[in-house]
């Protein structure tokens, strides 16, 4: 680990990264948009939304499986461990984490928003006075310079909750399980969750929540090309859909034309046919067996599994095979 580089710490998604792939996505066929986009300031508040319907399962079963095992898990860490997190945290599975964990010497989340990383730190300073707080603003998908703790360090765990690995295709998820094992050194750790296979009723239930959280979350991607990239799309001619496929062990999220229409995003304009359908999120599902495969692939072994009664979802320790 290195000193944090602060021209880093300034970093936000460039606005022609958005307008790039958005193009790119609208012009091949079939037609794709990467999910990272949802997460403008309504989509993060959609999200959280989303974690409180009674059908999405996830964010409440991995923090159940937290509660129940937080003693086993700290000692798993082990004492003076520093804490990286993929993605901003600091919401109630950091905070239980931390609290279990024995002397935890610094908290590095690492995301791409500034803003969100600053409310984060800012209040879990004042919870941890004595663990340094250590926030860096960069993709963590790509390697990163990650800082030290002023306190001599033991390990490093790496915390990626929520099952945002399944959000990314086999072949990036094993990159990212990949980086993490070059990041985590010879003696570190990382702590993964990971949402497990079952009933496909159930699976479909929790993108389709009653409520329309999830169609309101997959739908403002559109207000969000509208208002960022001078888009026209008419959102009431779209309509969201999730569904599960089997073969592939995957959510497939896609918004769909509901008539034949064309659309301009700045100076482009893009056909649609009725029934047409954008590609703009996986969520990947796995069996324990599969997990263990791709984490064997990124040179990395599960040494501790932790689980609810239903095996619905699992919090995976990771280790250098
Ligand atoms: C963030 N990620 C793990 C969520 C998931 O379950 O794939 C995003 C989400 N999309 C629709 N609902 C929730």
């Amino acid at each position: 680990m290195t000193p944090a580089n602060p021209a880093k710490r300034l970093t936000e998604t460039p606005y022609d990264e958005f307008a790039v792939d958005v193009h790119r996505g609208l012009s091949q066929t079939p037609k794709r948009i990467p999910s990272k986009y949802f997460y403008d300031a309504r989509g993060s508040e959609l999200f959280e939304q989303i974690c409180e319907q009674p059908e999405y399962y996830l964010t409440r079963t991995e923090l159940e499986i937290l509660q129940e095992n937080a003693v086993d898990i700290a000692a798993a860490i082990g004492p003076r461990a520093v804490l990286v997190e993929y993605g901003s945290g600091a919401g109630i599975k950091t905070r239980l984490l931390l609290d279990a964990m024995q002397d935890p010497v610094g908290y590095v989340p690492v995301e791409i928003s500034t803003s969100a990383l600053a409310a984060s730190v800012e209040s879990l300073a004042e919870e941890f006075p004595d663990v340094d707080m250590l926030p860096v603003a960069a993709d963590f998908t790509q390697p990163v310079d990650l800082p030290s703790p002023e306190q001599d360090a033991r390990r490093m765990v790496i915390f990626f909750p929520g099952s945002t690995l399944g959000n990314f295709e086999q072949r990036e998820a094993t990159g990212l399980l990949r980086t993490m094992c070059i990041e985590m050194g010879k003696t570190g750790s990382a702590l993964v969750g990971i949402d497990l296979k079952k009933d496909s009723a159930i699976l479909e239930a929790a993108y389709n929540d009653a409520a329309g959280v999830t169609r309101d979350f997959t739908l403002n991607l559109l207000t969000r090309i509208n208002r960022e990239l001078d888009g026209d799309f008419q959102l009431q001619q779209f309509a969201h859909k999730a569904r599960y496929n089997a073969l592939a062990g995957r959510i497939e999220t896609y918004i769909v034309s509901r008539i034949d229409q064309s659309v301009r995003v700045g100076s482009h304009s893009y056909s649609f046919a009725k029934g047409e359908t954008i590609l703009v999120e996986y969520s990947c599902k796995y069996s324990q067996e599969e997990f263990e495969a791709m984490a064997a692939k990124a040179g990395l072994r599960v040494t501790r599994t932790w689980t609810d009664p239903q095996h619905w979802f699992a919090l995976q320790m990771l280790e250098r095979a």
